[in-house]
């Protein structure tokens, strides 16, 4: 996929030799009204440009957008007119959302401007990439290229170098994010453990990080029970990787896991038909660790941060695991499979035990774990359950970045209904009552005591099954990379 090429610019959004001028409307109590950035646009018009666009009928209400010919009054041919909503305080979430609606708007446009970067330019920056994304890697026809080149207004605020780094930085969060989307998007006959294995090992190299992939082989010697007992069934065997990046001027260690399941039929426990094919993005998980150590290399974050990617294909066959099974996962522990459609857990549960051994300051695990989390916080907030402190740390800063989090508890009473007859624990509570909460107790049986761990929920909000909105698209959305991404800027910033 190829993002649109991005430029700052001082010349008036007026003057501009391009095809269409972005600005940006909000809703003025029953009125539109332009945002700022768009006074030298309305003077090109006389001063007309609001009422012109009350005329045509917007509101400056999010996703709005209305288009108006310059008629020769600019010298683009088209104003866009993307909305914000409500005016009083705008937002990076407005500008960034907006802007996505713009970069969708004009796919097949060569070259348009942006005053919505004098609002928020970092936000513009990823409204932008990620809404001019595309996944075409699979059609014959590509259909409308998206947007090619992007002026962006620089803001008034700040030096023309904070302007560029902040502009580097933006496009390069954005960028791990669509590396994420291309992931998630690549369909599960392409992308299996060894190929994932591959394309994580590649982009890790490319990036300068160290590259561990362990075979069959390699998690039969180390005692990968758990890899190993999801991965049985599929003639396509299991793979965990290990990046690891050493920033410089390190002071803390950041461990990342992420679920890798590259396709969750549910094994033997077997789902219903409907909608499985959304499984091949049961390894978003992954992918978004994957981007974000990449990305953490490419900021030279001053982290040390290994991501340990398990990555298994659930299927039922002759040779998969079964309900009544007991495993012994990485370190000793013994777990009873209830449920083979539990199989995250699993796998998380060996990549936790390996990734603690390093000693981390911090860990940070994402997966697309439960049905439930969908069933509790709906498809666009992600269910953040860890360690109390930094749970709420990572749920505040999940909303910031626009991705959405909220923190959820993790109550003791479920943890009674993880005993197993025979084993240390089983996998399952066998009732579906806070089931996104019973994984986050499984997984914690998992992390050393007193250790600061986050696990964070995404079934749903790292895949879009619905329209397009904003900057999101159909399917792979790159949930949560922005927000770990954010996170290890915080740990670097304040330990
Ligand atoms: N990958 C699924 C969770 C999921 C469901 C992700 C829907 C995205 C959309 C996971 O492996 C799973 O099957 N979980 C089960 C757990 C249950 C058996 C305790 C679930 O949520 O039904
Ligand atoms: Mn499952
Ligand atoms: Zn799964």
């Amino acid at each position: 996929m190829s993002a649109p090429k991005l430029s700052l610019t001082t010349t008036a959004a007026t003057d501009a030799a391009v095809d269409a001028v972005i600005i940006g409307t909000v809703q003025d109590g029953e009125h539109v009204a332009l945002a700022p950035g768009g006074e030298q646009v309305d003077a090109g018009f006389d001063g007309t440009l609001a009422g012109v666009l009350a005329t045509l009928g917007a509101s400056g209400k999010p996703d709005e957008v209305v288009k108006v010919p310059t008629m020769g009054r600019l010298r683009a041919g088209v104003v866009v007119a993307v909305g914000l909503g409500k005016a009083d305080d705008l937002d990076a979430n407005q500008v960034r959302r907006a802007s996505g609606v713009a970069a969708r708007a004009l796919a097949g446009t060569r070259r348009a401007v942006s005053t919505l970067s004098t609002v928020d330019l970092q936000a513009a920056v990823e409204g932008t990439v990620l809404g001019a994304y595309a996944f075409t890697e699979y059609r014959s026809e590509p259909g409308d290229a998206p947007l090619e080149r992007l002026d962006l207004v620089s803001p008034a605020d700040g030096t023309a170098k904070e302007h560029r780094a902040t502009l580097k930085a933006s496009t390069a969060i954005a960028e791990a994010v669509t590396t994420a989307r291309d992931l998630a998007n690549t369909p599960p006959n392409d992308l299996f453990p060894a190929s994932f294995a591959d394309r994580a090992a590649a982009l890790g190299r490319s990036a300068g990080l160290e590259v561990e992939v362990l075979d069959e082989k390699a998690l039969r010697k180390g005692g990968f029970g758990g890899v190993l007992g999801v991965g049985m069934g599929s003639s396509r065997p299991p793979r965990v990787v290990r990046l690891s990046y050493r920033g410089p001027k390190a002071r803390k260690k950041v461990a990342l896991v992420g679920k890798g399941i590259t396709f969750d039929t549910g094994g033997i426990s077997i789902k219903p038909a409907a909608n499985m094919e959304e499984m091949t993005s049961d390894m978003s998980g992954a992918a978004a660790v994957i981007a974000s150590v990449v990305l953490a290399a490419k900021l030279k974050y001053p982290l040390e941060i290994t991501a340990t990617v398990p990555m298994a294909e659930n299927m039922p066959s002759g040779a998969a695991y079964r309900p009544g099974d007991v495993l012994t996962m990485y370190g000793g522990k013994t777990v009873e499979v209830l449920n083979t459609d539990a199989e995250g857990r699993l796998i998380l549960a060996d990549a936790i035990v390996r990734a603690c051994e390093d000693d981390p300051d911090y860990l940070v695990e994402t997966a697309t774990l439960t049905g439930a989390q969908i069933v509790s916080l709906g498809r666009r907030t992600a269910g953040v359950m860890g360690s109390d402190d930094f749970r709420d740390r990572v749920a505040a800063i999940a909303n910031a970045t626009g991705e959405g989090g909220w923190p959820m508890p993790l109550p003791e009473e479920l943890r009674g209904d993880l005993e197993s007859k025979l084993a240390d624990l089983a996998n399952v509570t066998g009732h579906r009552w806070g089931g996104m909460l019973a994984a986050g107790l499984f997984l914690r049986e998992f992390v050393p005591d007193g250790l600061p761990w986050a696990h964070i929920d995404v079934a749903g909000p790292a895949f879009n099954n619905g329209a397009p909105y904003g900057y999101t698209g159909k399917g792979g959305t790159g949930v949560p990379v922005r927000t770990i991404a954010a996170v290890l800027a915080d740990i670097a910033e304040n330990g």
